[in-house]
């Protein structure tokens, strides 16, 4: 028994030690006193009352082992009390600015951003150059001369703001019109990358958001081709979603584009990698996959040759000249590589989403 009591007793001794190390102020250490030493429910003295309960054999070592820890108490607390002084005075003693700082918070980029520096790199590393433009921007480039002639449907799916009092001036609703602003102050060859806003007039919801993000991309040089667009958004998607997928082009529409493709990619969660039967095909889709829905492919980018009629416009002749162009929305990159399933949780700023990225 009394073996047991030295062990709890060193036990008790060692958290007091912590405790004595976490004190921070007067009040503190005022409540620590009472909780080791006061008379009737102090620590120190219920262990004395426990004393009884030992033989006459063990009952001196009992109390001589309960008693050197009521001096060891006793002594810490009056070194710390002169020291530091108590609650009736001296509190400033009690901040040690020689400890280390309490951890901080480290912040972290907003998922959005690391996509966009990520979309960037790839394609500096493919000796693009990186373009800004406004995101207030002429109707004239905005639509018309992207080959969106006035009362062209194409404009009503992208319905904006306007300015009140300048009908000449939108909020972008895409970031093609760099191209223009591009091609209009500059001679081929070149090959740029557009990241910015984005605005529509549309009700946000799982997919849709009236301010979103888009990254443009336009290529022209002599005897550019339709290789090349595939050449380039290969590279570009297996380095960012892995070195397995395979893209599918399927015939699309935009104005400014001609031929048009939507571009996808294989789902790289369940049929990202190639089959393993050596034809190259791909391995089936999960019916359930969270990802692609058991489709075995996403939607990534919307891309094509540029229209000879904005080349035209821009400038540029297009018998000299070709080129392609491609967007992506980086809020759809980001769900898609992620699996985020609702595109305002990016907008919510809960760490505890935005924790998880970076
Ligand atoms: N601007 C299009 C949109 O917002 C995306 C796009 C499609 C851009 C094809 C392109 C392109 O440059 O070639 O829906």
């Amino acid at each position: 028994m009394i073996d047991e009591l030295k062990k709890e007793i060193e036990g008790v001794k060692q958290s007091f030690l912590r405790e004595i190390e976490q004190l921070q102020s007067p009040e503190n250490f005022t409540s620590l006193k009472e909780r080791y030493l006061s008379r009737k429910k102090g620590i120190v003295s219920q262990y004395l009352s426990r004393l009884k309960e030992f033989s006459a054999a063990e009952k001196p070592q009992a109390g001589q082992v309960i008693n050197l820890l009521k001096a060891f108490v006793e002594k810490t607390l009056v070194q710390i009390e002169e020291k530091c002084g108590s609650s009736s005075g001296g509190a400033e003693k009690w901040n040690d600015y020689s400890l280390p700082a309490s951890d901080l918070p480290v912040g972290r980029f907003h998922l959005i951003a690391a996509i966009k520096w990520q979309i960037e790199d790839l394609f500096l590393n493919l000796g693009y150059e990186i373009a800004l433009g406004p995101e207030v921007e002429l109707e004239d480039y905005n639509f018309t001369k992207l080959n969106i002639p006035e009362h062209h449907p194409a404009r009503d799916e992208q319905d904006t703001f306007f300015l009140e009092g300048h009908d000449e001036l939108l909020l972008r609703t895409h970031t093609s019109p760099m191209q223009v602003r591009y091609m209009l102050a500059h001679k081929p060859p070149f090959k740029i990358i557009s990241p910015g806003k984005a605005f529509r007039k549309d009700d946000p919801d799982a997919t849709h958001s009236p301010c979103f993000h888009q990254v443009e991309g336009l290529l022209v040089d002599r005897g550019i081709h339709f290789s090349h667009l595939k050449g380039t958004l290969e590279a570009f998607c297996r380095s960012f979603y892995g070195p397995d997928i395979v893209l599918r082009f399927r015939p699309g529409y935009f104005p400014f584009t001609e031929p048009s493709a939507e571009v996808d990619i294989s789902c790289f969660l369940c049929s990202g990698s190639r089959s393993h039967k050596g034809d190259g095909g791909l391995a089936a889709p999960q019916p359930d996959c969270k990802v692609c829905k058991g489709s075995g492919w996403l939607e990534i980018l919307g891309s094509g040759m540029v229209h000879p009629q904005v080349l035209r416009n821009c400038g540029i002749d297009p018998e000299e000249y070709s080129g392609f162009a491609f967007g992506m929305g980086i809020e759809r990159v980001a769900m898609v590589k992620y699996g985020v399933p609702d595109l305002r949780l990016l907008y919510e700023n809960d760490l505890r989403l935005l924790g998880q990225f970076g």
